[in-house]
């Protein structure tokens, strides 16, 4: 396990400079504020993670005294330790996170608070963790605050950034899968184009994947963030150079998705929530990305979690949802003020809906 917080970095970012995570609009949500990134809530330095639409998640978990929680992504606890404050002493969450720096974090604040049991898993594997826990039916509300967390992003030696040099790894658990640059260097052009086209929406993607099978055929590996980016950078038409946002962006949310199994990872964790929550608990996503918010939006209004049923298919995922939640009105979106407080709150869209009774 690494250590916690190992060589993490409080940056400056700078315009236009963007980490390895995903947009709807054109500046993704982390590291493209002009600002410095803002503490966060657990006081410990350099490695904070401010949670994003606090008040309105937590308006949206809705927690009791004596109620039963789950949280998919721990992260640093944000909004786990808002959840906490007002469930009472025999309140209960269940906090999972795969990645072993948030499961530290967790179990950090769980030695003194029996509240609290911590899992390292996939929230792809919610349905089994809970299940465990003998909860299954039982949850209250089921929270999934997707992406990448401020720490992980910080760390160059995590890899999900080019605001930094480092190795080109981009696991969210470095003890599981392969790196990015491992990837990279055994994939094909055509894979790398449709991961990149598919998981990045880059309209460049062959180019970039041409670029990169070049480099690799020339002897040098694509190994650092940095080289990545260059060569990214070399591969999109004029260097990208005036673009608001870097051309690598694109390329890095894609590989970063496509290395963690993200949007796989979303549809697994979204089908196991109907039998977890009580008749009118809440499942509650914020999402960072277009093709995650699709997913979610589908799932929640009983289209199920098959993003594309081929045709004449029986479509059996996708009945999954049906009629199973009640979404709440519309989605939700950050505040003016919470942006320019922390510009890695921008994309964020939350949603909202109901165990149907
Ligand atoms: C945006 S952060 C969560 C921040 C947290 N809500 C807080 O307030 O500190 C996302 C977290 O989800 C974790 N994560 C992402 N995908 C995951 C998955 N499939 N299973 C479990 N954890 C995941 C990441 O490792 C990261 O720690």
């Amino acid at each position: 396990m690494m250590p916690e917080a190992a060589g993490c970095a409080r940056v400056r970012v700078g315009r236009g400079s963007v980490a390895g995570s995903v947009d709807r609009q054109a500046p993704p949500h982390p590291g493209d504020g002009s600002g410095p990134v803002p503490q966060g809530v657990l006081g410990d330095g350099a490695c904070d993670h401010v949670p994003v639409m606090l008040d309105e998640v937590v308006d949206a978990v809705a927690p009791r005294p004596g109620g039963r929680y789950v949280d998919c992504t721990f992260g640093r606890g944000g909004h786990t330790r808002a959840v906490l404050d007002r469930i009472g002493p025999a309140g209960r969450v269940l906090a999972m996170d795969r990645d072993p720096q948030a499961v530290a974090a967790a179990r950090e604040l769980a030695r003194p608070d029996s509240r609290i049991s911590v899992h390292h898993a996939r929230f792809g594997e919610v349905g089994d963790v809970v299940g465990a826990a003998g909860l299954a039916g039982r949850v209250d509300a089921v929270l999934m605050d997707l992406g990448v967390s401020s720490p992980q992003l910080d760390q160059p030696e995590r890899g999900f950034s080019f605001l930094h040099d480092g190795p080109l790894d981009m696991r969210m658990d470095p003890g599981a899968g392969i790196s990015a640059a491992e990837w990279l260097a055994s994939a094909s052009e055509q894979e790398i184009g449709r991961v990149l086209r598919e998981l990045g929406e880059e309209r460049a993607a062959r180019r970039i994947a041409r670029a990169v099978v070049a480099e690799r055929n020339r002897g040098i590996p694509v190994a650092t963030t940095r080289r990545l980016a260059a060569i990214v950078a070399g591969a999109v038409r004029g260097g990208g150079v005036r673009a608001r946002v870097h051309p690598a962006t694109r390329t890095f949310q894609a590989i970063r998705a496509h290395v963690n199994e993200e949007l796989g990872e979303l549809r697994r964790g979204l089908a196991a929530t109907p039998d977890l929550l009580v008749p009118g608990g809440r499942l509650v996503v914020l999402s960072f990305h277009s093709l995650e918010d699709r997913i979610v939006k589908r799932f929640m209004r009983g289209d199920g979690v098959a993003s594309a049923p081929p045709r004449r298919l029986p479509v059996v995922e996708a009945s999954r949802s049906a009629g199973a939640f009640i979404p709440f009105k519309s989605a939700r979106r950050p505040s003016e003020s919470e942006v320019a407080a922390n510009p890695r709150a921008r994309s964020a869209v939350l949603r909202v809906a109901e165990r149907s009774r």
